[in-house]
């Protein structure tokens, strides 16, 4: 299939070359890490290369009280590899009964870092979400005065709107006028997937930031339908049309500080994506940051990848950078498991679909 890289970038690979390029250690920010063995399985993927990570709350039952948010970021601290000192950097899940006052407590408190905005129905496991974004007024009032960003998984839910018009319906509809009623609220518009998400996500810089998957930057729609159906690589939102992906790679490789890397790498079994309904989501932890080399590399923007993976996202949160470094290098052609074993089944890891020659090491 056509996945980008053509023949004179692949041959700026010769057998033995190398390059080496050092950056800051990264974050993820939008990661899940589920609970249970399947946490144990997959955290050591997003642990080895990663500093810290915004972790999703979208558990059954969500993460939606301060004392869910502490008891489950117990439960992540306790499942880390000996001598590892990855921070989960945890969310609450607004639900309409959210209580403003356990928001600002668990926020004040360092417990919390941000809170996630499911429309009801938009995802995996957001049945709990919003129907009803004038019921949250008051806890979003509280946001913005304590400066506690909210992440929101940015798509309409109707079901006359078509799945692929979503992102940019939603941010007509429900963002921007949710942004006028709270314009204090520092927004991050979650995996965005279109030009449009592109192109709004800059227009308020400090307050308004998008995070972009590596998987979005890689595959476009026909990837998961032309050929056969590929499960692997459904996700939502769902990867739309390539004007739309080189729209990201270009907000991604530009340098602007309102883009930043949010995996939304999310493992469900093979028996739950290879399935006559099959489960949205993409899980890249294991090889998210060869992947974006190669990415950068094409598009000559190496230099902008620590920006993007390592600086963006801490300046948005108001938070430092790690403080050490990570080293990529261009060599031979490394080879990804396929699978990571978990003790719920397999979970299979993301195929760019081209050849990766970036190796990462400490
Ligand atoms: C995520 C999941 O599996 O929890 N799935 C996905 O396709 N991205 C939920 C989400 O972030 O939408
Ligand atoms: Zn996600």
């Amino acid at each position: 299939m056509g996945f980008g890289l053509d023949d004179a970038v692949l041959a700026r690979y010769a057998p033995g070359m190398s390059t080496q390029l050092q950056i800051t250690r990264p974050d993820d920010w939008h990661l899940h890490l589920r609970d249970g063995a399947m946490m144990q399985g997959i955290l050591p993927e997003t642990t080895r290369h990663f500093g810290r990570a915004i972790i999703m709350p979208n558990l059954v039952p969500p993460v939606v009280t301060g004392a869910d948010a502490r008891a489950y970021r117990d439960r992540i601290l306790a499942a880390r590899p000996e001598g590892c000192d990855f921070a989960p950097l945890m969310t609450l899940y607004l639900t309409e009964d959210t209580d403003p006052k356990d928001v600002r407590a668990a926020h004040t408190s360092g417990l919390v870092t941000a809170a996630k905005l499911y429309p009801a129905g938009a995802t995996t496991n957001s049945a709990s979400g919003v129907r009803d974004f004038d019921k949250i007024q008051p806890v979003l009032e509280t946001m913005a005065e304590i400066g506690m960003p909210m992440c929101v998984h940015g798509e309409v839910t109707d079901s006359d709107i078509d799945i692929f018009d979503r992102e940019a319906v939603f941010i007509d509809q429900v963002l921007d006028p949710l942004r006028q009623r709270v314009p204090d609220l520092k927004v991050v518009m979650e995996h965005i997937t279109t030009k449009d998400g592109a192109d709004y996500a800059r227009s308020a810089p400090g307050k308004l930031a998008a995070t972009i998957t590596t998987h979005h930057l890689i595959i476009n729609r026909n990837h998961i339908l032309v050929g056969g159906i590929k499960p692997h690589y459904y996700c939502l939102p769902v990867a739309k049309r390539e004007e739309h992906r080189l729209a990201l790679v270009k907000a991604a490789t530009s340098g602007n500080p309102a883009y930043f890397l949010g995996t939304d790498s999310a493992p469900h079994t093979d028996a739950l994506k290879e399935n006559a309904c099959g489960c949205a989501g993409v899980f890249s932890a294991t090889n998210t940051m060869a992947c974006l080399a190669a990415v950068f590399e094409k598009e000559d923007a190496l230099p902008q990848l620590e920006g993007f993976a390592s600086l963006n996202g801490p300046s948005f949160y108001g938070l430092p950078p790690n403080s050490d470094k990570i080293t990529l290098t261009k060599g031979d052609v490394v080879t990804f498991p396929e699978k990571i074993e978990t003790g719920d089944g397999p979970v299979t890891v993301f195929d760019p679909g081209f050849p990766i020659h970036w190796h990462i090491s400490q």
